[in-house]
C-alpha cells in the first residue's frame, strides 16, 4: 500500500484531469491571460460554476481587458454584475484594475505581495493567479482544497481553523509539480466539485482513492470537520466622563466577574438616549443629578474572549447633589489618572477627554 505522506501523488491527479477536467470558458487560452484568471476566480467565489458561466461570457464582451475596465464607470460595472451578488467584489475588483492599470502598466503583478495587496485579492486568489497565469509554484487553498486535504491526509482537526489552514498549504505546496502548478491546482478544483465532494464522496471514481487516509478508515463521511466560532454577542454600553473642574467621577467594578476591582468612569447598557438615561438612573441612585452632552466625543470597540463592549463616551457634569464618598465611587483629579488601575477600555478613554 501507497504511504500517502511520502508519495508524490501529483501524476495521478494530473491525469485525471487530463481526462475528465471541465470545459470552462475562462480555461479555452494558453498561456492564460491573468486579467481573465483574475475576473473569473472572484466571480466563483461564493457562487457556482454554471451561475458563473453566462456573466463571465457577458463580462468578456463588455470588458475584454483590464484598460477596458479601468476605463469603465462604476454603474456599467455593477449593472454587469447584476444578479451575481456581494457586491462589493464588483466594486473592489473595478478599483483594482484601475490601480493595475495605473500602476503596473496594465499588467497584473508577477509578485506574490504585489499581487495580494490588490483590492479583493486574498491568499487563495493570488495563488491562483499566480499559478494558473504565470506558471509559479503557489497553493490555492480554498474550501475544496481543505476538505480534500482532509480526506487524504486524515485531518481530523476544525479545517476553519488557521493552524490546518497552513499545514494543508504546506502539503498542497510538497505535491505542486515544478512543470504544471496550475493545472494541480485546478485539478484540485475539480476533484473537489465533481469527485471528493462534501456530503457523499464518490470514491470509486476518485484517482487517489487507494492514498485516501479516511477512504481506508472509512471515515470520508464524516470529514472535514469544520467548526464555526460562534460570534461572541455585542454589549452597546454608554460610558460618561463627568467632570467636576479637573476631576472626574469614578467607580470601581465589583471585586468578581469581568474586569473586577478595576476603575472606570460611569456608564450603563443601552446607546443613545437610553444608555444616557441608564447613566442617569445609575447615578440619580448616588443623589448625584447627571447633564450630558447629547452629541458624543467618541466610540471605543473592546473585544474580550465571551463578548464585545460597543462603547459610546460622552461628557457631562452633576447639577445637583453631592457625592458620598465610598470605596467604590469616588472624585479623582485627572492628573493622577496613571495611578488608577483602569477596567481595560477606560484607560484608553482618560486619552480621548
Ligand atoms: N472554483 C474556483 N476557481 C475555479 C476555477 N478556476 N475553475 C473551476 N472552479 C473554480
Amino acid at each position: 500500500m501507497m504511504d500517502i505522506k511520502k508519495e508524490h501523488w501529483s501524476p495521478l491527479l494530473l491525469d485525471w484531469f487530463a481526462a475528465h477536467g471541465r470545459d470552462l470558458p475562462w480555461r479555452d487560452e494558453s498561456p492564460r491571460d491573468p486579467y481573465k484568471v483574475w475576473v473569473s476566480e472572484i466571480m466563483l467565489q461564493q457562487t457556482k460554476v454554471e451561475t458563473v458561466r453566462p456573466y463571465y461570457d457577458s463580462w468578456m464582451e463588455h470588458f475584454p481587458t483590464i484598460p477596458a475596465l479601468a476605463a469603465a464607470s462604476q454603474d456599467e460595472v455593477l449593472r454587469q454584475w447584476q444578479g451575481l451578488g456581494y457586491y462589493s467584489r464588483a466594486r473592489n475588483l473595478h478599483e483594482a484594475v484601475q490601480e493595475v492599470q495605473a500602476k503596473y502598466g496594465g499588467h497584473v503583478p508577477e509578485n506574490k505581495k504585489e499581487v495580494q495587496s490588490l483590492k479583493g485579492v486574498g491568499d487563495y486568489t493570488a495563488g491562483a493567479i499566480l499559478s494558473l497565469a504565470y506558471g509559479q509554484k503557489e497553493p490555492a487553498v480554498d474550501g475544496n482544497v481543505l476538505r480534500i486535504f482532509a480526506r487524504l491526509y486524515d485531518i481530523e482537526e476544525n479545517i476553519l481553523s488557521t493552524p490546518v489552514k497552513k499545514a494543508v498549504t504546506v502539503l498542497v505546496a510538497e505535491q505542486l509539480p515544478d512543470d504544471a502548478p496550475g493545472a494541480f491546482n485546478e485539478a484540485l478544483m475539480d476533484l473537489g466539485a465533481m469527485i471528493c465532494i462534501p456530503k457523499h464522496p464518490r470514491c470509486q471514481d476518485c484517482p487517489l482513492e487507494k492514498l485516501c487516509l479516511a477512504h481506508r478508515a472509512g471515515k470520508e463521511g464524516e470529514l472535514p470537520i469544520r467548526l464555526v466560532k460562534k460570534k461572541s454577542p455585542v454589549e452597546d454600553i454608554t460610558v460618561v466622563v463627568v467632570r467636576n473642574g479637573s476631576q472626574w467621577l469614578v467607580h470601581r467594578r465589583p471585586p468578581t466577574g469581568l474586569l473586577a476591582s478595576m476603575w472606570e468612569f460611569p456608564n450603563a447598557q443601552g446607546k443613545g438616549e437610553d444608555g444616557l438615561r441608564a447613566v442617569c438612573q445609575l447615578l440619580a441612585k448616588k443623589g448625584l443629578t447627571l447633564a450630558a452632552d447629547d452629541q458624543p466625543i467618541g466610540s471605543l470597540k473592546s473585544i474580550f474572549s465571551h463578548k464585545t463592549w460597543q462603547m459610546t463616551i460622552y461628557e457631562g457634569c452633576i447639577t445637583q447633589g453631592k457625592l458620598e464618598e465610598e470605596e467604590d465611587w469616588q472624585w479623582i483629579d485627572c492628573k493622577d489618572y496613571a495611578s488608577l488601575p483602569w477596567a481595560g477600555p477606560h484607560g484608553k478613554i482618560t486619552a480621548m477627554v
